[in-house]
């Protein structure tokens, strides 16, 4: 017989940020299943679902959580025509979902050589990657400074802002204030006036210095490394930008300055 290459796990808690669109779930994880902060699982459910099928329908979904932390935790946006995100957007606790038992990816801070500016750059759930990053407490030690910059269409869109706004006054939980990165929580909304903040796609305040201005330091090839997450385009323009300023992604096993993932 040969062996599969998922494991079967239970769905415990769903949480809705934005009815209909934006929602969280955390699942149970199989003992055996080790990944890098930034990296993704991938989810399989079945056609049916009502049905006790085999899962027939997969798609990757950055871990939210710390590797060091159990269970598996996820956010996600519903695609009302697409194929799988409505089907895991109607589970519940007590459902099955499947899980490779693999992790992938190279979003991870690996990529980079430690010390300087970590910038963390999203649009919508490309915030997951980020959060797993953040609730690791090495990601803290690794760097001086950490910004996160969370760029969404409205403010409800604005998922796990209480945490984000907490970790920025009083650094991540259980991890000593001396040594640990200042950390700097930056959302900007494009279709909605923020208070104190520029109405501006993440493009445009790279273009014009708003993140600089934002985060009170440059953003500068010399101390900081960026990594992009979330939209294609966005992670394309801003590619290009950062590019003009001298970043680059790492080669042949030299450590770059610049790390991307596309959601789609
Ligand atoms: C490496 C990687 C990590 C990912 N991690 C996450 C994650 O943590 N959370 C998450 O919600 N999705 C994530 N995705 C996207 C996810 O795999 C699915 O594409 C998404 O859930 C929609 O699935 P679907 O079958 O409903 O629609 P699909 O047929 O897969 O997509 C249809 C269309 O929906 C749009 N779309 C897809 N994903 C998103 C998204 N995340 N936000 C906005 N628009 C989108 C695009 O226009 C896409 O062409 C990730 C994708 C990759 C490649
Ligand atoms: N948001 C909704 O109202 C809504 C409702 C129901 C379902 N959905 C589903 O959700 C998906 C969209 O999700 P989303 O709103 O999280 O993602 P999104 O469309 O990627 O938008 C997230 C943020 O990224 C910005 N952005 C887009 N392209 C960019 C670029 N090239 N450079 C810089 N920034 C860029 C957007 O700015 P702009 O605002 O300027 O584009 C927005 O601030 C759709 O596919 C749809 O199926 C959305």
């Amino acid at each position: 017989m040969t062996e599969s290459k998922y494991t079967r796990q239970t769905v415990s808690t769903v949480k809705w940020w934005v009815p209909g669109k934006l929602f969280s779930l955390t699942t149970t994880r199989d003992p055996s299943f080790s990944f890098a902060a930034g990296q993704f699982a991938r989810l399989g459910l079945p056609a049916n679902l009502a049905a006790d099928e085999e899962p027939s329908i997969w798609r990757a979904y950055s871990m939210v959580n710390a590797p060091s932390q159990d269970g598996l935790e996820f956010y996600s946006v519903v695609v009302p025509e697409g194929e799988f995100s409505p089907r895991l957007a109607s589970l519940g606790p007590g459902d099955s979902i499947y899980i490779d038992k693999t992790a992938f990816g190279f979003l991870t801070l690996d990529r980079f050589a430690d010390g300087g500016d970590l910038w963390l750059l999203c649009t919508g759930t490309g915030l997951s990657a980020y959060l797993s990053m953040l609730q690791d407490p090495s990601t803290w030690t690794k760097f001086d400074r950490i910004v996160l910059v969370h760029g969404v269409r409205t403010a409800s869109e604005l998922a796990y802002n209480d945490l984000l706004e907490a970790w920025s006054h009083d650094g991540l939980p259980g991890t000593p204030q001396e040594g640990s990165a200042r950390f700097t929580y930056i959302p900007v909304a494009t279709r909605q006036a923020l208070p104190g903040r520029p109405q501006a796609r993440i493009t445009t305040l790279i273009e014009e210095d708003g993140l600089a201005e934002l985060a009170g330091f440059d953003l500068a090839p010399e101390r900081g490394k960026v990594m992009l997450c979330g939209n294609p385009t966005m992670v394309t323009d801003a590619r290009k930008l950062l590019t003009e300023r001298g970043f680059a992604v790492g080669r042949r096993g030299n450590l770059g300055n610049l790390a991307v993932e596309n959601y789609w």
